[in-house]
């Protein structure tokens, strides 16, 4: 429920990407009152108890039907990409960067490295509804199906926000070399 709620309202951080950078930090820092100080290790112990149980979960299963692959493979990812995600995001903290949007966009703006990032952030969002849409489908599978649709459309639109098509981005040139030689 921590970890859920965080996603939304983050999530929701981002949309408000698309009236401009400016927005987007206001946002952010209305936010960061909530979940920065001391909610913020509830919200890390919350990341790592998700992981792990969930990781569990897929190796109890041993055997996993195609039919029935959405939730552990989209759960599996989830739990890849918060690993790297949340250690990326407190290793540069410690490093004194902000991490705000213009840091999550840098890696779509420095030369190929932006053939990692964009899939890397687009299916996280996707693997995100793709994850609840299948306890939702359960009760509600025409939900669920809108779920997945709406997360895909977000995906995408998350990406072109990072990749600067839908407004100007300001990116530090340090943030874009910080991603070193491209691959
Ligand atoms: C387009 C997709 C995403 C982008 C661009 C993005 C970007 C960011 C940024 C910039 C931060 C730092 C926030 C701050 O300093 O206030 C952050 C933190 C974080 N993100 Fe994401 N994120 C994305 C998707 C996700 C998803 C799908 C999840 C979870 C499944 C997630 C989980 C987290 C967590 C747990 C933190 C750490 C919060 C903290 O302790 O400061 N993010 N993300």
């Amino acid at each position: 429920m921590v970890l859920g709620g965080f996603v939304l309202l983050h999530l929701g951080n981002h949309v408000a990407g698309f009236a401009g950078q400016d927005v987007h930090r206001s946002v952010q820092l209305a936010l960061r009152w909530l979940y920065r100080g001391w909610p913020e290790p509830v919200l890390l112990a919350a990341c790592a108890i998700q992981i792990a149980t969930g990781l569990r979960l897929i190796w109890l299963r041993r055997s996993i039907a195609w039919s029935s692959a959405l939730q552990p493979l989209s759960g599996a990812y989830l739990a890849a990409f918060l690993a790297i995600h949340v250690f990326a995001v407190l290793q540069a903290r410690l490093g004194g960067i902000d991490t705000d949007l213009a840091f999550a966009a840098a890696g779509l703006h420095a030369g190929a490295w932006k053939f990692f990032f964009a899939p890397y952030y687009g299916l996280a969002v996707l693997a995100f509804g793709m994850h609840l849409s299948v306890p939702l489908g359960r009760r509600n599978p025409g939900m669920a199906r809108m779920l997945v649709l709406a997360s895909t459309g977000l995906a995408l639109g998350l990406v072109t926000l990072l990749a600067g098509w839908i407004t100007p981005l300001e990116i530090p040139a340090e943030l874009i070399r910080a991603h070193g030689r491209t691959p």
